[in-house]
């Protein structure tokens, strides 16, 4: 990741580092002999001494034999260049508990393995410092000179704790198990249904790359997005056209006695403390529009409503609109108008004040769906209405169909009561994220023609992929629509001789969610990483 960023960045962390050097008021401790040479990176942001060394403070009160380098307080002065997590200093970034969970999975022999391949040493023998962390510098070395690659460890580091030595990964390195395919897909695609039915039928050509593409860093690929991959055939599933008869629109309230009222939006609207009626909304909404749907919204979550949040909710109704002739709060004011490019009417059948989908990501849909999948880990009585409308709006079938293509997920939040979010992207790599095993697509593609993505990627046409998305657990029975990839497969060519064994290459040793050399200080007047977007997508949860 960090050898990939431009030199502009690497600049501004430099820069901000020797900011940082200097407020920390660090002298040099030049004057005591350097035992060699710094590696570039660090010669590069001037590191002091006392950047790295505890007993290098200002003044003179610096002695050589002071030097600990098994030291954790060590350890610390380089985590305030390099976060590496909360659990930063622990084995593999992990935190007790789970590095415990994860042993004991091993130990009780779940994957393809046997355990004793794969059960890594802890405790006697490895060098853990009283609290429970591992000095960086067990691992990375420093002074020998500016040519050194820091990120370089031998297999035999890993060994110390992975005390099963296999040869290479083609000698007895672990079988793999469902790999790379353990979680299902963030959006609905049967590759086999359209490569074998649905694109003949169509006459469309199947190109793997008319939908998947590398992104930036070129270790990922990802979706080209709606408009290219699916809009050619799909548009007509989401626009509001397409709404079959007695769909003609979404009942959104329902005016009349207290039951007839009770669409599952007004369950929700209405789920205050007293509880407001559909003829009480109407009226509140032909008076005050907008803001009163705000109000009671506010009401109903115990949070207030973001500005461009509560736009999407209100999909553009205001006060001017319901007054408009055709619309009304009473029933006996109102004319039914039909909106065909999605929007607002009133259905006087029935007396409902109604909404049109208008296309893909049409934004009401949206606000609706991630509103109600929050509300549905908050307090009752707004949980179970919550509950209520997410079912009526992410089925296959229901208006808009945002459900057909976008899978719902169980979120667990930090408190324990889970929340239920649409996926509205595909997988997207996260610069932050480190997971136990990695891969690069580049190198692989430029090995053989764009299109020979099957050869890693075989499909399996019989997999019952769909019935994957019976259920929302993300982490659930999943069939992918490919074959998992055998060992032998990048054994082939990842040999000693051939592309390379190193365990690294495949496994990081920091596992987590995190910037690794981005300085932050503790004093925090060191600019932060950029936030990110709002609109780009959660990386997943790791471990
Ligand atoms: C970027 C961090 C960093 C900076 C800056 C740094 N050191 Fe070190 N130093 C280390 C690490 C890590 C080790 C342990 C190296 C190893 O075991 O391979 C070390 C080892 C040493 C040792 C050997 C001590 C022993 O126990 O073997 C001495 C002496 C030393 N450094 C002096 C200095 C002096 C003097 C400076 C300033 C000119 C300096 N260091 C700057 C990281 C640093
Ligand atoms: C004053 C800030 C600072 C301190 C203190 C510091 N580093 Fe660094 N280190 C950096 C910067 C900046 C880079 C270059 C990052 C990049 O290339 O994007 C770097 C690079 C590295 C890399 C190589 C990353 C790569 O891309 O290969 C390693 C490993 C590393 N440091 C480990 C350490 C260890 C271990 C210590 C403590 C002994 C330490 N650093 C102390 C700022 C620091
Ligand atoms: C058990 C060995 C081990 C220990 C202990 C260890 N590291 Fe590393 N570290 C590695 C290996 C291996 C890599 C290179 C592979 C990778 O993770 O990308 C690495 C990479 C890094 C990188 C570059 C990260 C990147 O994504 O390019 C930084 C920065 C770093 N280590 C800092 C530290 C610091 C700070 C500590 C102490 C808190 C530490 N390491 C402790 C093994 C270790
Ligand atoms: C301080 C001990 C220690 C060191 C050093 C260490 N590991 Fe581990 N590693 C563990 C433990 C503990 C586990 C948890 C599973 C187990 O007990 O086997 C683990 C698990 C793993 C896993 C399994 C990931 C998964 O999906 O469950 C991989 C891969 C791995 N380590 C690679 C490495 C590599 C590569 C290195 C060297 C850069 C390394 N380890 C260094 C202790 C260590
Ligand atoms: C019409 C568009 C389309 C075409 C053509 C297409 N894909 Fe996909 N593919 C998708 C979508 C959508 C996903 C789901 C992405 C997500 O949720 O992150 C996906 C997911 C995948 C995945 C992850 C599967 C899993 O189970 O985790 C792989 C691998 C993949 N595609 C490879 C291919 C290959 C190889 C080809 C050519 C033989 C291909 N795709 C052709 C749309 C397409
Ligand atoms: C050398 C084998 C290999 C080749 C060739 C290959 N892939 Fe992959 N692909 C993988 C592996 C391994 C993963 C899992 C990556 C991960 O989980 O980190 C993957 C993941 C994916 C994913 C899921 C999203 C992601 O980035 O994890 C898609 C989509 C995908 N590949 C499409 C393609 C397409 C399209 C091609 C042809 C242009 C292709 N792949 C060629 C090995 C390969
Ligand atoms: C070349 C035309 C075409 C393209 C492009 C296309 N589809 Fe389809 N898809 C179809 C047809 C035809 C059906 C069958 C519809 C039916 O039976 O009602 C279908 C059915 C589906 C189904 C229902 C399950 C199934 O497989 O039968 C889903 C989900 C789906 N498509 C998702 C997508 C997504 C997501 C994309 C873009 C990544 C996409 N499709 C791109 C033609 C296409
Ligand atoms: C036929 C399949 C399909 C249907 C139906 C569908 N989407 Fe999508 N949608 C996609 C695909 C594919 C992407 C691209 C994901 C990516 O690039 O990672 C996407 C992207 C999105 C995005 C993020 C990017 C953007 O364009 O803003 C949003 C938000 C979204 N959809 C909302 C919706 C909503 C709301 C509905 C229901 C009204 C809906 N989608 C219906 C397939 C579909
Ligand atoms: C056709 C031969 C071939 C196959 C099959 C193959 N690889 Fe590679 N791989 C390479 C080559 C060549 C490189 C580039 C090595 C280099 O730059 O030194 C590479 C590089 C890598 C890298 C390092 C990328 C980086 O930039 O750090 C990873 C990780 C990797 N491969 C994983 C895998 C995995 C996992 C598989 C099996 C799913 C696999 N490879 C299958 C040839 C192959
Ligand atoms: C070319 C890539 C590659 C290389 C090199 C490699 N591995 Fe792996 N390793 C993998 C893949 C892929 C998996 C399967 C991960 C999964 O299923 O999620 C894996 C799985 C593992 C596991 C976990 C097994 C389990 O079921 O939990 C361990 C432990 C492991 N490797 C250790 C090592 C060690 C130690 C080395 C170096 C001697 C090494 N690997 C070299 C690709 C590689």
């Amino acid at each position: 990741v960090l050898r990939r960023r431009g030199a502009l960045g690497r600049f501004a962390v430099a820069a901000s580092v020797a900011v940082l050097a200097a407020a920390l008021g660090l002298q040099s401790g030049g004057r005591f002999a350097s035992p060699g040479e710094l590696a570039s990176p660090h010669r590069a942001v001037q590191a002091e001494c006392g950047s790295c060394h505890p007993a290098a403070g200002p003044g003179d009160a610096w002695v050589a034999p002071v030097f600990q380098h098994s030291d954790v307080s060590q350890s610390a002065l380089c985590l305030r260049c390099h976060d590496l997590g909360a659990d930063g200093t622990r084995t593999h970034g992990l935190a007790p508990l789970a590095l415990a969970e994860r042993h004991a999975r091993v130990g009780r022999g779940e994957g393809p393995a046997p355990a004793r391949l794969r059960l890594a040493r802890l405790g006697a023998g490895i060098a853990y410092e009283a609290d429970g962390s591992l000095a960086c510098a067990t691992c990375h070395r420093e002074h020998r000179g500016v040519d050194t690659d820091l990120g370089e460890v031998s297999n035999l580091r890993c060994q110390t704790c992975h005390v099963a030595q296999f040869r290479d990964l083609a000698h007895g390195h672990p079988e793999f198990s469902r790999y790379p395919y353990a979680r299902r897909t963030r959006i609905v695609f049967d590759h086999g249904s359209h490569q074998g039915k649905h694109f003949p039928r169509r006459a469309a050509e199947f190109r793997c790359m008319g939908c998947h593409e590398a992104d930036a860093a070129g270790a990922g690929m990802q979706l080209v997005g709606w408009e290219r991959a699916c809009s050619a055939c799909h548009a007509d599933d989401v626009s509001a056209a397409a709404l079959r008869a007695g769909q003609r629109g979404i009942a959104f309230v329902r005016a009349g006695g207290p039951e007839g009222g009770a669409t599952p939006f007004l369950r929700l609207v209405g789920a205050s403390d007293p509880p407001r009626s559909a003829d009480e909304l109407l009226a509140a909404l032909a008076e005050r529009g907008q803001s009163a749907l705000g109000e009671q919204l506010a009401a109903v979550a115990g949070r207030a409503l973001r500005p461009d949040e509560l736009r999407s909710l209100a999909g553009g109704l205001s006060r001017e609109l319901l007054a408009l002739p055709g619309f009304g709060a009473a029933p006996d004011r109102a004319r039914e108008r039909f909106v065909e490019a999605g929007g607002w009417f009133w259905q006087a059948s029935d007396a409902s004040l109604r909404y049109r989908p208008g296309g893909h990501a049409d934004a009401f849909l949206r606000g609706w769906l991630d509103l109600a999948g929050e509300l549905v880990a908050g307090p009752e009585p707004a949980r179970a209405a919550a509950g209520g409308l997410f079912d009526a709006l992410a089925g296959r079938d229901a208006p808009g169909r945002c459900g057909y293509c976008h899978s719902a997920d169980e979120r667990r939040g930090a408190d324990e009561e889970p929340a239920l979010g649409m996926n509205w992207w595909g997988q997207r790599a996260s610069p932050r994220a480190h997971a136990p095993t990695r891969f690069v697509h580049r190198p692989h593609l430029s090995l053989r023609d764009r299109e020979g993505c099957t050869t890693c990627h075989a499909l399996e046409p019989q997999a019952d992929y769909l019935a994957s998305f019976a259920h929302r657990d993300p982490e659930g029975a999943f069939a992918s629509g490919f074959r998992p990839m055998a060992r032998e497969l990048c054994a082939g060519c990842h040999s000693r001789a051939g592309a390379g064994d190193a365990c690294v290459s495949c496994h990081p040793y920091h596992w987590g969610e995190f910037t690794p050399a981005f300085p932050s200080s503790p004093e925090g007047d060191v600019p932060a990483p950029p936030a990110a977007a709002e609109d780009e997508p959660d990386s997943d949860a790791l471990l």
